[in-house]
């Protein structure tokens, strides 16, 4: 059952190029995004709302940079259990976005609840006969199969897989994202697969990273842009498993806090590929190395050539188009955090006091 893998957790991270590659064949056909009719023109939709709890609000959280970006539509991200609580204004051409591997849980389900008399409801679910795909005006799967393993792994990639292409279809349904960059954009994705399992041959290398990072009592993710939900993603996903103190950080606030912290026993494990805010994100790189943090850097081999001098580690990442770093980049993100737990010797698939789906408040 967990086909020669070692843990749910591990079979779930290799299957990552099949799951993805089993989704954008369900969702393109050419260069045409599949979408069932009931998925709104975002011509219409003045504002989108995104909602989630955990792993899932991180993807939204990464979202939010795409559709933005390519559609122009102010979106806000919340967390399902202040969003539940609140009295969020929406009006009439608001659409509320819901992303939840089971579809079951509680936060999620209610925040659902409390607008769906009021905002066009759209899912983003893996189990799609759950609660709220049920409750939704449209459903999209993400068809990322069993997930077993407490942390989730390939949902995640998945879900970020089909927000992307709901950005890609805002923007173009907005007139905003010219063609070409949509067919770039398509064209990476179908090599997106590949990639990934060229990035899950690291794992031997971050094994042995891994046995130094074990050792530590806090970590620090860094990631700036696109890469902050990740950063955020690899500190949770680190902590819930390893049970080592783990934050991450948009790379710019360090110096507003955080660098306090930083000494020799912290590691700082920095997602930079080389994008426009490499350099940035370099600059405040070099503002820990001069503390004397410890850096694993997770970058390209442009990124590792320019600015790899210096740290602990330097894990290497393939070349994929900018927009697609997160969803690649979240591989060494989840080795990372499996091989460190693997290290200490914990539950990496049952870790204490979490349960798989949150069916409770
Ligand atoms: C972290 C993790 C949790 C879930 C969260 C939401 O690895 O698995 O943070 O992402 O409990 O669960 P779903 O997506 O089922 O609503």
């Amino acid at each position: 059952e967990k086909g020669g893998h070692k843990h749910f957790m591990a079979k779930e991270i290799a299957e990552q190029p099949t799951v993805l590659s089993d989704a954008l064949s369900h969702y393109l056909s050419g260069d045409t995004i599949d979408l069932p009719d009931a998925v709104p023109d975002f011509a219409t939709i003045d504002r989108i709302v995104m909602v989630a709890c955990g792993t899932a609000y991180l993807a939204c959280a990464t979202a939010k940079y795409w559709i933005e970006r390519m559609a122009g539509i102010p979106v806000e991200v919340d967390i399902a259990s202040e969003f539940r609580y609140r009295e969020p204004p929406i009006g009439p051409n608001t659409l509320a976005i819901f992303v939840s591997q089971s579809g079951e849980t509680a936060d999620t389900l209610a925040a659902l609840r409390h607008v769906a008399e009021k905002a066009q409801i759209l899912s983003v679910v893996n189990v799609a006969e759950s609660s709220i795909a049920r409750e939704s005006d449209v459903a999209l799967p993400i068809l990322a199969g069993a997930e077993i393993g407490v942390a989730s792994t390939k949902a995640f990639t998945c879900q970020l897989l089909v927000l992307l292409l709901l950005a890609l279809r805002a923007g173009t349904d907005r007139g905003r994202l010219a063609p070409e960059t949509l067919a770039e954009t398509l064209e990476g994705l179908r090599t997106l697969p590949g990639r990934m399992n060229q990035a899950l041959q690291t794992s031997d290398r971050i094994a042995k990273v891994a046995r130094k990072l074990a050792e530590a009592d806090d970590i620090l993710f860094l990631g700036r842009g696109q890469m902050y939900p990740l950063a955020l993603e690899g500190a949770l996903k680190l902590k819930e498993i390893s049970y080592i103190h783990a934050e991450g950080y948009a790379s710019g606030e360090l110096k507003h806090g955080p660098i306090a912290l930083v000494d020799r026993t912290v590691p700082v494990i920095v997602m930079a590929p080389h994008d426009a805010l490499f350099d940035k994100t370099v600059s405040n790189m070099q503002e820990v190395m001069a503390r004397g943090g410890q850096i694993v850097f997770v970058t390209n081999s442009t990124g590792a050539a320019e600015a790899g001098d210096g740290a602990m580690a330097v894990i290497e990442m393939p070349d994929v188009p900018d927009v697609l770093a997160p969803i690649l980049y979240a591989v060494p993100a989840q080795l990372l955090a499996y091989h460190t737990a693997i290290a200490k010797g914990t539950d990496v698939d049952q870790p204490r006091n979490l349960a798989k789906s949150v069916t409770v408040e």
